[in-house]
C-alpha cells in the first residue's frame, strides 16, 4: 500500500525535531506575552523535545508551514500532562489545537497512561476535547504540581486544572506511590 501524497490544505501532526525548537519557542512566547500561557525557556524545550508534537499545514506547492505545537509530559505511571499547547496566530480555530491534543492522547494510549491532565486558562477548549474542570483544592494527583515551583504564579496560582480519563486504558499494575508534592500556598 502506498502512502497518500500530501494535499493542499492538509493538516499534519508529527513528533517535533530539533529544527522546530525556534518556531515552538517563538509561538509559545507570542501567547505568553499576551498572558494566555506561561513562557517556556528554550533550554526547557530542548530538554523535553521528545514530548513535543508539531502541527503543520500543506501549501499548494506541497511545502509545509508550522501551525502549532503541544507536548505530552509523563508525570507518573497513571497520569500525563498536556502542556506547551499553542496554535500559530494565523491558523486559530481551524482544528489545529484539537489535532495536537489528539496526538497527545494517542501517545498516552501508546505508553499505557490512563489519565490526561492540563493546566490552562482556556477551559472551554479543553472541554470541547473531552476534559472536565476539576477543583484544584481537592486532593489532586501530587505530580500535577511538578512544574509549579518554576512558575511566577506559585503564590497566587490562577490556572485551572482539567482532566480526561482515557476509555479502554487500564490502570498500570503495581504502581509505586508518587512522592509528596510541594503544593502552592493557599491550595490546601
Ligand atoms: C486554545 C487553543 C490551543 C485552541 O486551538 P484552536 O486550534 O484554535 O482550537 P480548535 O479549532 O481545535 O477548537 C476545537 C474546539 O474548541 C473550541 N474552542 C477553541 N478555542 C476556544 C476558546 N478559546 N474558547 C471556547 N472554545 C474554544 C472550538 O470552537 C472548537 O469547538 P467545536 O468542538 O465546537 O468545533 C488556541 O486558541 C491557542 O493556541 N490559544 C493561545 C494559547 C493557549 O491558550 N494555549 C492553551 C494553554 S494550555
Amino acid at each position: 500500500m502506498t502512502a497518500t501524497p500530501p494535499q493542499e490544505g492538509d493538516l499534519r501532526v508529527r513528533p517535533a525535531k530539533a529544527e522546530d525548537v525556534q518556531a515552538i519557542f517563538h509561538n509559545i512566547g507570542h501567547w505568553a506575552a499576551q498572558g494566555k500561557m506561561l513562557v517556556r525557556p528554550m533550554p526547557n524545550i530542548f530538554e523535553n523535545l521528545r514530548d513535543f508534537f508539531v502541527a503543520e499545514t500543506v501549501g499548494a506547492d506541497g511545502r509545509t508551514t508550522f501551525a502549532g505545537n503541544g507536548a505530552l509530559h509523563i508525570l507518573w505511571g497513571d497520569i500525563a500532562e498536556v502542556r506547551g499547547l499553542a496554535v500559530a496566530p494565523q491558523v486559530q480555530a481551524r482544528g489545529v489545537g484539537r489535532a495536537l491534543v489528539a496526538a497527545c492522547e494517542a501517545e498516552a494510549r501508546r505508553v499505557g497512561i490512563p489519565t490526561l491532565f492540563a493546566w490552562t486558562y482556556t477551559v472551554a477548549f479543553f472541554e470541547r476535547c473531552g476534559f472536565t474542570l476539576i477543583d484544584k483544592t481537592r486532593g489532586l494527583h501530587p505530580r500535577v504540581w511538578s512544574e509549579c515551583l518554576r512558575c511566577p504564579f506559585f503564590v497566587g496560582c490562577n490556572e485551572n486544572g482539567v482532566i480526561k480519563r482515557l476509555d479502554g486504558v487500564p490502570m498500570p499494575l503495581d504502581l509505586p506511590e508518587p512522592p509528596p508534592a510541594q503544593v502552592p500556598p493557599g491550595i490546601r
